[in-house]
């Protein structure tokens, strides 16, 4: 009979841990607490919202009184924290917002965790949520484990470097029970079309360019979201106090191979014929300081504590697909508006 507060579950990955917590552990109570950015989505949890033990609250984590006072309203014992401004390009047009979020809005919850819980920390857990680009970027060889050294390089990484820091700080000073996650990039239902994969698919429904950035030569590692939030769900309840955890599905894709996969993909779903989707691929400016290639070693977290993913890539790939293609109103709903002043600044 946990209570567990959740910060950004109504963005992307939130949403998938949010619906997995309530859905798993009827007897504990979660709070989702979100800022509802132009990330943050309550459609996302329309088939959760009316259950017995979940509670949304629209805040920001920067609000220290707000953040004090639903600490001592709920007594939470356990914190997963996820919101965050997430994507690299806007970090680059955008620095000191992410600088405010990811890291002092760590601190302000981290430190109402700490003053709440007062030294009693039996039973307790911060789990701070972070990627795998804090170590910065990898050449053609070699791999991310948890002793890699932190190097960022954009200001999105920077920051939640910054805020990995300062979680680690709260561990080694105060005694504050920790875990730390870094994943490599999610793909599934739910992320916003600013990010590769559902912009790709939005832009070849609607015919449009695909905007590939420099030569397309650049390689992530892409994980299925479900996966990622069922890897929180095992790291919250059996990782080890003071841990780290690396988190990846050992699935490396140079970005213009993923797009090519993609394209057949939906050729297929779409009933075009084959090639079609392919000649909307379009080489743009490269992004500044990209870096070249991610991967993780999630053999820790695999060996130690049992979680392994369970996806293919090519099958997450036509689902995920196959999602946006029957979400029509939620694409539509976030392509509105903003959105397009958004992407003729980016990608004009
Ligand atoms: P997202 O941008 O889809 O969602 C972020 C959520 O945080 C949104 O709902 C937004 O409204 C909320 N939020 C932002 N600022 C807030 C504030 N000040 N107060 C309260 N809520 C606020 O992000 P995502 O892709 O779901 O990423 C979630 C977390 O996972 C982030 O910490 C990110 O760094 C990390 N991560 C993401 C990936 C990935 O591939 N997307 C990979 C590894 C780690
Ligand atoms: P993205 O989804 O932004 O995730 P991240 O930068 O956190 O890895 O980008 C994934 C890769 O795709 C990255 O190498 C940048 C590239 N990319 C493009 O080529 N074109 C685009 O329009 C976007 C958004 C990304």
């Amino acid at each position: 009979m946990k209570k567990i507060l959740i910060t950004g579950g109504a963005g992307f990955i939130g949403s998938h841990v949010v619906r997995l917590f309530v859905n798993k552990y009827p007897d504990d109570t979660i709070v989702n607490l979100d800022k509802l950015t132009y990330a943050g989505n309550l459609q996302n949890l329309t088939d959760i919202e009316n259950k017995p033990n979940y509670t949304f609250v629209k805040g920001d984590i920067l609000d220290k009184d707000l953040i004090k006072s639903l600490f001592e309203k709920y007594n939470f014992d356990g914190v997963i924290h996820l919101a965050a401004e997430s994507h690299v390009d806007r970090s680059i047009t955008n620095p000191l917002e992410f600088a405010e979020t990811n890291i002092l809005g760590t601190m302000v919850l981290i430190n109402a965790a700490k003053n709440h819980w007062k030294n009693n920390f039996a039973q307790k857990l911060f789990y701070h949520i972070s990627t795998d680009e804090v170590y910065g970027s990898l050449g053609e060889e070699g791999i991310f484990t948890e002793t890699t050294p932190y190097s960022p390089h954009s200001p999105y990484s920077a920051s939640k470097a910054g805020s990995d820091h300062f979680v680690r700080a709260y561990h080694d000073t105060y005694g504050l029970p920790i875990v730390i996650s870094n994943c490599s990039n999610n793909y599934g239902a739910n992320q916003f079309p600013e990010k590769l994969i559902p912009l790709s698919i939005n832009n070849i429904k609607n015919q449009k360019n695909i905007p590939i950035y420099g030569k397309g030569e650049n390689i992530r590692d892409w994980l299925f979201v479900e996966d990622h939030a069922e890897a929180i769900d095992t790291i919250f309840h059996k990782g080890k106090n003071g841990e780290t955890y690396n988190i990846g599905g050992n699935n490396e894709w140079k970005n213009i191979d993923l797009i090519r996969l993609l394209c057949q993909i939906m050729d297929k779903k779409l009933g075009r014929e084959k090639g079609t989707s392919e000649k909307l691929i379009t080489f743009v400016k490269d992004r500044a300081g990209h870096d070249l290639r991610y991967a993780i070693d999630s053999s820790k977290l695999q060996k130690e504590l049992g979680w392994k993913p369970s996806l293919q890539f090519e099958e997450g790939l036509e689902k995920t697909v196959e999602w946006y293609l029957a979400s029509e109103a939620w694409l539509e709903n976030v392509v509105s508006g903003e959105y397009q002043k958004y992407y003729q600044k980016q990608y004009s």
